[in-house]
């Protein structure tokens, strides 16, 4: 092995490994030959489970990772002269490195979105005439649920976009790269949590797979092609039972819901514990996995000396010693405590100068 496999950080939750049940699955589902892309037994298994939790419409299309599940989806919902509302603060828009525009050919209309949440009142008036040549058409609202602030979006709110979406005739996109942890902070189950959402990016990376995220559409109306934009988007798996397999392990049985459990409880624990820590503060309250913190001039540094690793934020280090400290689904208690305590021990180094 070439890292310490006890070490934890904060960095994201990525930076986590992959839990032995889905390992488990992957190991089960090796030996013999199985057809490719998709016509495989854990694929047609996969579609029952995502109906059980999405509607007796569903369909899943297991993909590669969260951003080519993004260009698919949008790219699946809209006409080539078609626009996506979304948050500034989105995935989409600022941590994709463009691939909706460059790759999806997609034009996204970013809103103001000061807590990451999508404003349904953004949404208002946004219709035009199917007719008019001269600007993109926004025909869907996008969303992330959680957001890349950490919040989450409650039944409510997300009512209220879909309802304001309709409104002005959008489809809705839901980017649930942490759809788990939002689902678990708003003690929902994940289809209720979606209701009314016609597309979803349903995140497993971050919830404990190796490396595989899931397409659902809700509505098949609601997307044109989505299987062919799949493979013309390099998201098409031949060995695509490996990639379903893991999110049969994961959304089969309740471990989707245990692992985001575990990591809401690791960011609640350390948001408390730095609360308690004085001259720091937390920027937010914390929602679901994610803990956005301001330490002391000089603190984060003198953490990141003692060994521990995460992002300032916002990334380009001109938040002044603000913080976004991520906790995975095996984020332990003992490493949130060991943490924190590198943190008091940063403080009061500080103060002694
Ligand atoms: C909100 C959101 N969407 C999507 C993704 C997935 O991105 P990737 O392409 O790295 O799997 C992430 C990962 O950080 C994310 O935070």
């Amino acid at each position: 092995m070439l890292h310490d496999a006890a070490r934890i950080h904060f960095g994201s939750d990525n930076y986590a490994g992959v839990h032995p049940e889905v390992l488990a699955a992957i190991a089960d589902a090796n030996g013999g030959h199985v057809p490719g892309y998709g016509d495989d037994p854990y694929t047609a298994r996969l579609q029952d489970v995502m109906r059980d939790r999405f509607g007796p419409d569903a369909l899943a299309l297991p993909v590669f990772n969260g951003t080519g599940a993004n260009v698919v989806a949008l790219q699946a919902m809209l006409p080539r002269w078609g626009a996506v509302v979304a948050p500034a603060t989105s995935h989409i828009n600022t941590d994709e490195n463009g691939a909706p525009e460059r790759v999806g050919g997609i034009k996204i209309l970013p809103v103001d979105a000061p807590d990451g949440r999508l404003d349904p009142q953004r949404l208002a008036g946004r219709r035009i005439d199917p007719a008019e040549v001269h600007s993109a058409h926004p025909l869907v609202a996008s969303f992330s649920n959680t957001t890349e602030l950490g919040t989450v979006h409650s039944p409510a709110q997300v009512a209220a976009i879909v309802a304001a979406a309709r409104a002005e005739g959008m489809r809705v996109h839901c980017d649930g790269s942490r759809l788990a942890n939002a689902a678990v902070a708003a003690g929902t189950g994940l289809g209720e949590l979606a209701e009314g959402v016609d597309v979803l990016s349903l995140g497993a990376t971050k919830n404990g797979a190796l490396g595989v995220e899931a397409i659902v559409v809700r509505d098949p109306a609601a997307v044109d092609g989505v299987e062919q934009l799949a493979k013309i988007n390099l998201q098409l798996a031949s060995k695509r039972r490996f990639f379903s397999a893991q999110l049969l392990a994961l959304f089969e049985g309740d471990l989707w819901e245990r692992n985001a459990r575990a990591a809401n409880d690791a960011a609640a624990r350390l948001g408390e514990a730095l609360a308690r820590i004085p001259g720091c503060e937390l920027l937010a309250p914390v929602e679901a996995n994610a803990v956005f913190a301001r330490m002391p001039a000089g603190a984060a540094d003198r953490v990141r000396e003692a060994g521990w690793r995460f992002y300032d934020w916002p990334p380009s280090g001109e938040g002044a010693g603000a913080v976004r400290l991520m906790c995975a689904w095996d984020t332990p208690a003992e490493a949130v405590d060991g943490f924190a305590h590198a943190v008091a021990a940063a403080v009061e180094a500080g103060a002694r100068r």
